[in-house]
């Protein structure tokens, strides 16, 4: 048997929509009726003050690093057990500083006690990742960044309508960055979008600029302004309105999607809670307040060799099992960029040991059995 990693769920709508924009000759590019219907739908059930649809994740963070105004020199502490974009994202501006903190070993979200330890005079932000849907410890980053007046990106590319006591990941912060690419729960192939969580119209605007190419051209659409121009520098961060009409076809189910997902993630974790029990492997760390969407399914194994060699079997099964991010402190940009790959042992442990089962809203019973079974032999059990 076969087991795919991720599939998509399809809602059927994706092509009507898509097909409403060809048969009325609506316009295709950015901005125009089904990215208006995202952004809304983002405003209203987010409570956002502005919400924008992006390129990708990886764009959204890149707006959202610009947008907080920094300077050069000026610290921007990050989990290493990341995506290269979130990193990406704070090197891209303007001459700032990542600086890289260490996860907690039970949710492998950043450890708020180490980023307390790296705060400086320079540190201006701290960017947090809700690694696996899962919220970072949310309350102790605000806290944090009130004590030190620092900025708060929320990296929820894996985070859509999960939640921390009650609030949308990447509504917290100043800025919450989420991913629509293929693996994600729901997806347009490559979208994301920024959530503007400050009322300042002056930030909303600045925000349009940026990403309409450095033209007021947002405002003219809106018939504030009687022509556009050049304002600011910019650059085209805003996806084709194809795209936000097969996002939307996803948002509208995005609860049934959601659902699907969690009740595979809740199967695997009873199936697996009693060999855990036995100190076979470690399973995922649920943070305190946290509502996760089931978006990764992972278990640590004692070992890296033995995660290797669990990897190598499944693989041999036919199962596409996963490892998951290799640290960026210590791969060859993160060393250029000032990490130390002796530092983070947690992180470094952590990605050795991971390995991420098969999850997607329509993975089979038999399948997700097939997987424990075949976990367990791998492990002579
Ligand atoms: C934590 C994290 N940040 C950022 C991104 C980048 O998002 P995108 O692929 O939409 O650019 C991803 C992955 O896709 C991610 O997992």
């Amino acid at each position: 048997m076969n087991v795919r990693f991720f599939k998509p769920y399809i809602t059927g709508n994706e092509i009507k929509y898509i097909r409403d924009i060809i048969d009325n000759v609506r316009d295709m590019s950015g901005d125009a009726v089904y990215t208006r219907k995202v952004h809304a739908w983002f405003e209203r059930r987010y409570r956002v003050p502005k919400a924008l649809m992006t390129t990708s994740g990886t764009t959204a963070l890149e707006m959202a690093v610009k947008l907080l105004n920094l300077r050069p020199g000026d610290e921007v502490i990050t989990p290493s057990f990341t995506f290269s974009s979130t990193v990406n994202a704070i090197l891209l501006a303007n001459g700032l500083r990542a600086v890289f903190a260490e996860i907690d070993p039970s949710t492998l979200n950043i450890d708020p006690a180490d980023i307390a330890r790296k705060i400086t005079a320079k540190t201006k932000a701290l960017m947090v990742v809700h690694y696996a849907g899962v919220s970072v410890d949310m309350d102790a980053i605000m806290k944090l960044a009130k004590k030190h007046q620092l900025k708060v990106v929320e990296d929820a590319a894996q985070g859509i309508v999960a939640k921390y006591r009650g609030k949308y990941l990447g509504t917290i912060g100043d800025f919450g960055c989420l991913s629509f690419h293929d693996t994600k729960n729901i997806t347009c192939g490559e979208g994301g979008v920024l959530l503007i969580n400050s009322k300042q119209t002056v930030i909303h605007e600045a925000a349009e600029i940026m990403r309409e190419k450095g033209t007021n051209r947002s405002k003219f659409f809106r018939g504030l302004v009687d022509k556009y121009t050049w304002v600011n520098i910019g650059s085209s961060y805003l996806p084709s309105d194809l795209l936000a009409a097969f996002l939307y076809a996803q948002l509208e189910q995005v609860d049934k999607i959601i659902s699907l997902r969690r009740r595979r993630w809740d199967y695997y974790f009873k199936k697996l809670t009693p060999y855990a029990a036995k100190g076979l492997f470690q399973l995922p760390g649920i943070t305190s307040g946290a509502e996760p969407n089931a978006h990764i399914f992972y278990i640590l194994l004692p070992t890296g060799k033995q995660r290797d060699e669990v990897l190598a079997g499944l693989r041999a099964k036919g199962i596409a099992a996963s490892f998951h991010y290799i640290p960026l402190h210590s791969a060859p940009q993160g060393i250029a960029a000032g990490g130390d790959p002796q530092a983070l042992p947690v992180t470094t442990a952590v990605s050795e040991r991971l390995l991420r089962l098969p999850l997607f809203s329509q993975i089979t019973r038999i399948e997700q059995d097939y997987v424990i079974n075949n976990l367990l032999k791998c492990l002579n059990v």
